[in-house]
């Protein structure tokens, strides 16, 4: 059974376990460990949104990261990780499903922001139903999927 917990002071230690590819850190954070990062962010809530710092487990075992960011009718999606250990074997995938489950009513859509060479990531977003819609100062795309599409 997969689920998403809030990251708290009794799990922030296995957030801070989950690792990444040196070669995929740029794909997902500047930081490692990622966590690091995701922490902080929902320590002073950047970019006007009210950051949530979640864990992923499979079986009570963790294995991937995401921060959610509340705007208005919109879910941020950041730094969306699985453990390296861990990646091919639906993680991301059912990640990407509980994020939409966990999203309050009043949100409609989830965005996220993906590097271009990102292949892996964007075969994943692209077949949960995440389109295009503009481009960041630092050339990710900005994409967007309907939350009951994701579901
Ligand atoms: C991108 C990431 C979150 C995907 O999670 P995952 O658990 O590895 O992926 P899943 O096993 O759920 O697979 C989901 C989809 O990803 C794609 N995918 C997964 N592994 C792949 C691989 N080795 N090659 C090509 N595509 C792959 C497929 O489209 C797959 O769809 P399928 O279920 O129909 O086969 C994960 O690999 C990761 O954390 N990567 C490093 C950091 C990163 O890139 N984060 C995303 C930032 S936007």
């Amino acid at each position: 059974m997969r689920e998403l917990v809030p990251i708290t002071s009794l799990n922030w230690r296995d957030a801070l376990a989950i690792q990444v590819q040196p070669d995929r850190l740029p794909y997902v954070a500047s930081v490692e460990p990622v966590a690091l990062i995701l922490l902080a962010k929902a320590a002073v809530n950047p970019d006007g949104q009210r950051w949530h710092p979640l864990l992923l487990l499979a079986d009570g075992v963790p294995v991937g990261i995401v921060g959610v960011g509340l705007l208005g009718d919109v879910a941020w999606v950041h730094h969306v990780l699985i453990s390296s250990e861990f990646q091919g074997r639906g993680h991301g995938r059912a990640l990407m499903k509980l994020v939409a489950a966990w999203v309050p009513p009043t949100v409609t859509r989830l965005g996220l922001n993906v590097v271009p060479a990102n292949e892996v990531g964007w075969a994943l977003y692209e077949s949960l139903g995440f389109v295009t819609v503009g481009v960041t100062l630092d050339d990710q795309n900005i994409t967007m999927a309907y939350v009951a599409e994701v579901l």
